[in-house]
């Protein structure tokens, strides 16, 4: 039998030859990456877990919960409440149900569902306007500066009575860029409103910048935080987290499942099973690989950004926006837009977001990896 495996993964390997691999280090047009040997080594080992069953997988359940009053305090709220789940579009859909099931709950409604909006950078990840779509609400986007951040000036012009929810974004997806949080939640707080921050890819990132800005719950206006385990923590695939200032405000959302093996169980997420071992790989990277450890990480990632940015403009691409995370915009020079097809080919991935390309400089990317993108980029010159 173990012939046979050994045969049949060679086979399922031939079945996936097209695949990239973040291990090849051509990986640029990912907020993913491969995690730690460690990691995995955690991950495999508690592979049954299904958090999603606190009857049966108790110790499981409490790990998730010892998780989020980690990410709580890590984002100055020991007592934050939430829940692990699939990654940051189901996390953003999550906050934003619960959002509006609140404001349904305090309000007297004199609008159809759909009338109801949630105000949103125009810049906002996809996941966003799902979650409209999702709760049958409006979309209410916002244009942003130069700095691709949106102005909440703006964003208050546009609250009205209908307003559920406005969102700012910290650590945007194409440009890294960082919505004025602190700003966004004054307007919240001065017109009652709820202020979810998808936090999917700066979370872990923005707290490990020179001179972070305050994006998380030490603003009173913020009500609801994304942040991905799975992106830049270095955490298994899926690993999300919603997180609400106080449990008591996703209250709205709850599910009964009823049909489990114990005590009937309170559901706060749209899928019910999910990986437990995901989860205790978060907790593991987070409790016993620790906070010095992702600072060293997040170090290394920033320097290789800034690295990228100068040799990418020497190579005539104009980098937008302040480039503070590790993402970088970039217009390329015409000879090497023409190009793109044929670093394709040879398996190299970038973001193409219209005319500009984006490169995600996970915290996996090596120096020598930039470098060998860099003569890719300059053959044929
Ligand atoms: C800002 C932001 N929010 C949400 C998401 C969605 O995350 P996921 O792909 O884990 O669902 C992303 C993904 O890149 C993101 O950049």
């Amino acid at each position: 039998m173990r012939e046979k495996i050994d045969e049949i993964i060679e086979f399922l390997k031939s079945e996936l030859a097209e695949d990239c691999s973040y291990y090849s280090g051509k990986v640029f047009g990912s907020m993913s990456s491969y995690p730690d040997d460690d990691v995995v080594r955690v991950f495999a080992e508690f592979i049954e877990k299904n958090a999603g069953d606190a009857n049966i997988f108790a110790g499981t359940a409490k790990i998730e919960n010892k998780v989020i009053n980690l990410l709580g305090t890590f984002f100055n709220n020991p007592t934050a409440g939430g829940n692990c789940v699939s990654g940051g579009s189901e996390a953003n859909v999550v906050g934003l149900w619960a959002a509006r099931n609140f404001f349904k709950e305090k309000k007297n409604l004199p609008f159809l569902n759909e009338e109801y909006e949630i105000i949103v950078p125009e810049t906002r990840h996809t996941s966003i306007a799902k979650a409209a779509d999702l709760l049958n609400l409006k979309l209410v986007e916002v244009p942003v500066n130069n700095d691709f951040e949106v102005e909440a000036k703006i964003v208050e012009e546009k609250i009205s009575e209908k307003t559920i929810a406005i969102v700012g974004i910290a650590g945007n997806t194409v440009y890294g860029s960082i919505d004025n949080i602190e700003d966004l939640s004054i307007i919240a707080l001065n017109n009652n409103c709820w202020l979810h921050v998808d936090a999917a890819f700066g979370g872990f990132a923005i707290p490990f910048l020179k001179n972070p800005p305050k994006f998380d719950f030490i603003l009173e206006g913020v009500k609801s935080l994304v942040a991905d385990p799975h992106k830049n923590l270095g955490s298994p695939i899926p690993n999300g987290c919603i997180l609400f200032r106080d449990l008591d405000y996703s209250k709205h959302i709850i599910h009964h499942l009823p049909y489990f093996s114990g005590k009937k169980t309170e559901n706060r997420t749209i899928i019910g099973t999910k990986s437990g071992a995901a989860i205790i790989a978060t907790y593991y990277i987070l409790n016993f690989k620790g906070i010095d450890w992702l600072k060293k990480r997040m170090k290394s990632a920033f320097e290789n950004k800034d690295y990228l940015k100068q040799r990418l403009e020497e190579l005539g691409f104009e980098v937008l926006g302040k480039a503070q995370l590790n993402v970088l915009a970039a217009k390329p020079p015409d000879n090497i837009r023409k190009r793109r097809n044929e670093l394709f080919k040879k398996g190299w991935r970038i973001g193409k977001y219209g005319d500009l390309w984006r490169f995600v400089v996970m915290p996996t990317i090596r120096r020598e990896n930039i470098n060998e993108l860099i003569s890719v980029l300059e053959e044929n010159f």
